[in-house]
């Protein structure tokens, strides 16, 4: 288990318990914590809709992929620590980060 902490669009945090054992990606688990997230492509780095900002712990994650690059490209208001959630795997180096959701709602 790890914890993460979760910043909403109305900029309250909120910290969540995640297993590390069942490969999840981060949207996955905000989906399931009832975070309100599109994720239109179901998680293949198509729809940026799973945007967020990663605000503790950016240099630990492994680099972007060339598909999460390209992605994040096309999006007008990412930044340098933003991260497709979708494309980010549930690990131990995650443990005591801090994610704002940024992507499309529901
Ligand atoms: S869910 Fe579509 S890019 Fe992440």
């Amino acid at each position: 288990m790890i914890t993460i902490t979760i910043e909403d669009r109305n900029g309250e945090q909120q910290p969540i318990e995640v297993p590390t054992d069942i490969s999840l990606s981060l949207m996955e688990v905000l989906k399931a914590s009832d975070y309100s997230i599109l994720a239109t492509c179901g998680g293949m780095a198509l729809c940026a809709t799973c945007h967020v900002q990663v605000l503790e712990g950016y240099d630990d994650l492994p680099s972007a992929g060339n598909d999460e690059m390209d992605m994040l490209d096309t999006l007008p208001d990412a930044g340098f620590d933003s991260r497709l959630a979708c494309q980010l795997r549930i690990g131990e180096e995650m443990d005591g980060m801090v994610f704002r959701i940024r992507g499309d709602e529901q």
